[in-house]
């Protein structure tokens, strides 16, 4: 059974991330994926989703608790395992058979990079492997989960956009002075778009830079999932690198859920609560501009915005969107 689940032949199969590997303890956690009901739970043998509803009347098990490994719905205790096979049920005599129908669909699940990830379909492998969050080098750090009341594509769009960090983000990431934009194209290949070596002046440097003054970086976009992008911003004179991965979980066709990693190969001295303050800081800036968009779906027909020939990366994208398939989050 699904219940009010959003049809889309790419999602479907893709990993979205839907709470922070930290917060799941001792609790059944219900979350929300592609319109459909999701309850993830830990037990012993690792993290487990299924559909949040009890084959016996309907309840939600993200209400229940946790005993013995299984999930325990709150209506009549009915107990299920990581399967989604009911283990037990309470009200019939002991030792008598449980009905081989009592069970609730279960779906592939993964922690990874401090986030619990969900997949309703089939995933084709495991969630996407990046080195700079596995690089000792390197120190991650999860920030968010954002809730946006937005279509996830718009996120994305946004992610990749490098003309608003001198407005939106005016200051921090950009000044108004310094808006022109390089001829650079955007490359496809290998299933991701990219684009490199994009140069913007930013006023303040980042947290834990020896920079005190402006600094001009290089930076690299990349999406390589509908709703999966990463960057990367370098400054040239001392490697210093910051990375940003961004996975956009779709809760409906207009609203998401944004999980995001950074990861920087310096300043370790420095406490993560600032990278943290800093990201919080420019997301709630992207979000108030995002929320207001309209339409709220990401029009895949070219000729339904005004695309300008600086906005290349967005329109890879839509193209990119439209070749895949996707429907959530776009028209
Ligand atoms: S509704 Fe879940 S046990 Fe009855
Ligand atoms: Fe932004």
């Amino acid at each position: 059974m699904e219940l009010g689940r959003l049809h889309d032949p790419v999602l479907v199969h893709d990993w979205h991330a839907v709470c922070l590997a930290s917060e799941l303890t001792d609790k059944p956690i219900g979350v929300k994926l592609l319109g459909e009901r999701v309850v993830v739970f830990r037990n012993e043998h690792g993290v487990h989703a299924l559909q949040d509803l009890c084959i016996h009347r309907g309840a939600m098990l993200s209400e229940g608790w946790l005993q013995d490994g299984t999930v325990v719905c709150p209506y009549h205790g009915w107990q299920y395992d990581g399967n989604g096979q009911c283990v037990c049920i309470p009200a019939q005599p002991k030792g008598e058979r449980i009905p081989p129908r009592a069970k609730t669909s279960s779906y592939s699940c993964e922690e990874k990079y401090g986030f619990v990830w969900v997949c309703l379909g089939e995933p084709g492998d495991g969630v996407p492997h990046f080195e700079e969050f596995a690089d000792p080098a390197y120190r991650p750090l999860p920030c968010g989960p954002y809730k946006v009341k937005a279509a996830g594509t718009r996120v994305i769009e946004n992610f990749t956009d490098f003309a608003h960090l001198m407005f939106v983000h005016q200051n921090l990431l950009g000044h108004p002075d310094h808006a022109e934009l390089p001829d650079i194209e955007v490359v496809k290949e290998n299933g991701r778009i990219y684009i490199e070596n994009v140069p913007i002046f930013q006023p303040v440097a980042h947290s834990g830079s020896d920079k005190r003054e402006g600094t001009t970086y290089m930076y690299r976009k990349e999406v390589y999932r509908a709703l999966g992008a990463r960057l990367s911003k370098t400054d040239p004179s001392n490697g210093q690198t910051l990375w940003i991965m961004l996975s956009v979980t779709p809760v409906t066709a207009n609203e998401c859920l944004v999980f995001m990693m950074v990861s920087r190969n310096y300043g370790f001295d420095v406490d993560d609560a600032n990278f943290i303050q800093f990201q919080n800081i420019v997301f709630e800036q992207d979000a108030r501009v995002i929320e207001t968009q309209k339409p709220e779906l990401l029009p895949l027909d070219l000729q339904a915005e005004l695309n300008h020939r600086v906005d290349r990366f967005s329109v890879a994208y839509r193209r990119w969107l439209r070749e895949l398939g996707v429907v959530v989050g776009t028209i």
